[in-house]
């Protein structure tokens, strides 16, 4: 039985209750992180829990547990649902209030909630076929760096994508691609791996930091560039990468192939790199 956390308690998934009047229910007033786990173990936590009190500050909402409590609750949590690989999901809304008011309550304590779910199965660099994408325009908010559990831009835009037959939106502001609804972004030119800099227009991804100390660790050149829409579409490789997909090769964007069509060398390469990283995660040498 999946077993959640909400408030202090652990308790089980069907029992777990939360107010109409969460801020959370009523305005998406809250931020969230997912971390996966790998072997038990919680991957890259401490930059996990830094990107969360960067949202929570970036929202107003003070940091409800220490690190060290995150990091007793959630290794809990692993446990409780049968420690292995999995993704955790955790929230932080502003809580709970007597009324509707956009104004922010006198007295609130924040609501704090986190469950497991499956981590998708990794996948095998031999037979990968990849993935479709689409562009579209980034109609989200200016703080994108904030991972606030407002959602409904990204839900339209990942929706978009799947009628359309691909997995993901690519999202192109101002003339420039920036990361997709639920990743971030990479392209291969002449060998060169590049990503968008960090800025408020995008989610600053703990695996997009993996993928680059990694390229650097194994002298494979890259680069923190914009990418004007005209480069994802004359790209080599594609790649969108996040904590539950880790990263999925791009081989047709808007039903044109990527190159060959299929994940290309360079890909290939990161994606071993990437995995000999997880199973060192898992038998506790790597975090
Ligand atoms: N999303 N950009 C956006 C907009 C995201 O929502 C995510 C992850 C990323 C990648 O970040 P990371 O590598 O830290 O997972 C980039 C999570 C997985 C989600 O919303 O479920």
């Amino acid at each position: 039985m999946a077993i959640v956390y909400l408030n202090g308690d652990f308790q089980p998934l069907e029992e777990a209750r939360v107010s109409v009047l969460d801020r959370g229910f009523l305005f998406g007033d809250g931020i969230y992180e997912v971390i996966p786990v790998y072997g038990g173990r919680l991957f890259r936590l401490s930059r996990h829990l830094a990107r969360l009190r960067n949202s929570l500050n970036g929202v107003r909402i003070d940091n409800p547990l220490t690190d060290t409590q995150w990091e007793a609750m959630l290794t809990a949590l692993a446990a409780r649902n049968g420690g292995g690989d999995q993704t955790v999901y955790m929230k932080v809304t502003r809580g709970t209030d007597s009324k509707r008011d956009h104004a922010f309550p006198s007295r609130i304590v924040p609501t704090v909630f986190a469950m497991s779910s499956p981590l998708p199965a990794q996948r095998d660099p031999g037979s990968e076929p990849g993935v479709g994408a689409i562009t579209l325009a980034d109609i989200r908010w200016k703080l994108c760096n904030i991972k606030a559990i407002t959602l409904l831009p990204n839900v339209l835009l990942r929706q978009q994508a799947i009628d359309a037959g691909s997995v993901e939106a690519i999202l192109i502001n101002d003339g420039y691609a920036i990361e997709g609804a639920a990743s971030n972004l990479f392209i291969v030119k002449n060998g060169l791996i590049i990503t968008p800099p960090l800025s408020n227009a995008l989610l600053p991804g703990i695996t997009r930091d993996l993928i680059l100390e990694l390229a650097a660790a194994n002298a494979m050149p890259y680069g923190e560039a914009d990418v004007p829409e005209a480069d994802l579409h004359d790209a080599d490789e594609i790649w969108l990468t996040s904590s539950t997909r880790e990263i999925s090769p791009v081989v047709r964007l808007n039903d044109r192939p990527v190159n060959d069509g299929r994940p290309g060398p360079v890909w290939k390469k990161m994606i071993g790199l990437y995995q000999d990283y997880t199973a060192a995660v898992r038998r506790g040498e790597k975090d």
